[in-house]
């Protein structure tokens, strides 16, 4: 669960935070690779679960987040995961037990999503729910007063290393705008093609978390995350002028 206090409040300067996606780590190697992450100041750690169903790809399963659990924990480093998988509800009790701060749900995969927001938090963790490129905002107003993180797929879900989908920006400009209404103090996280070229625009738009994979874990760690660093700062520099 991401604490109370942790969330942003409404009026005061949100601060942007790093989520490097694992799917893009060295897995022979993960633990001291998200290690890199997390010394050069990572916040949270997002983590790609995929059911070869919902997505066309297979990956990461409990057993993953718990071997990261207390890492985290020790580093004070959020672990978001991020379920691409149909009827999320059969996995969201393994997903808690094993360590997961934050659970985000596709809006798409879910039958009763309110009941699974509920069940979410009934277990200690910060609900969370996104949707597809294609999907459009207007399906998430009726739970938005009840998540914790709302996220912006800015590719389609299943594979790292694809192109930003340039519209995502005006859709997180339009989602800022009604989280500002009904629920300012939950994040705001976008994933998918995100990099220094266009971390400042996901920013300006009102993007809090910025989720990226192969922007952080492909080359230098600690020189890539300092880019999408400066990147979002000089977003928010331009804000304050
Ligand atoms: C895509 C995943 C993303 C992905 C991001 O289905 O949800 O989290 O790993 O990778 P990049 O930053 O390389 O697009
Ligand atoms: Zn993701």
């Amino acid at each position: 669960m991401i604490p109370e206090t942790a969330h942003p409040r409404p009026g005061e300067a949100r601060k942007v935070l790093i989520a490097p996606s694992i799917l893009s780590a060295d897995f022979g190697r993960l633990r001291a690779h998200v290690a890199e992450a997390v010394d050069a100041g990572a916040e949270w750690l997002h983590v790609d679960v995929m059911d070869g169903h919902f997505v066309p790809n297979l990956t990461i399963g409990p057993l993953i987040v718990e071997a990261l659990r207390e890492y985290c924990r020790e580093r004070k480093v959020i672990l978001d995961v991020h379920l691409m998988i149909e009827e999320p509800d059969r996995y969201i009790a393994d997903f808690a037990k094993a360590g997961a701060d934050v659970l985000t749900v596709h809006v798409e995969a879910s039958r009763h999503l309110h009941r699974s927001i509920q069940a979410i938090r009934a277990l200690g963790v910060t609900p969370g729910v996104t949707l597809n490129p294609a999907t459009p905002l207007s399906t998430l107003e009726e739970i938005l007063p009840y998540v914790g993180n709302v996220l912006v797929m800015s590719v389609n879900p299943g594979f790292g290393g694809q192109s930003y989908i340039p519209s995502s920006t005006r859709k997180i400009e339009r989602l800022r705008k009604m989280l500002d209404d009904v629920n300012p103090s939950a994040f705001l996280e976008v994933d998918g093609g995100i990099k220094p070229g266009n971390a400042r625009e996901a920013v300006a738009a009102g993007a809090q978390v910025l989720v990226a994979g192969s922007a952080v874990f492909g080359g230098d760690v600690f020189q890539n995350i300092g880019a999408l660093r400066a990147a979002a700062a000089s977003a928010q520099d331009h804000a304050s002028q």
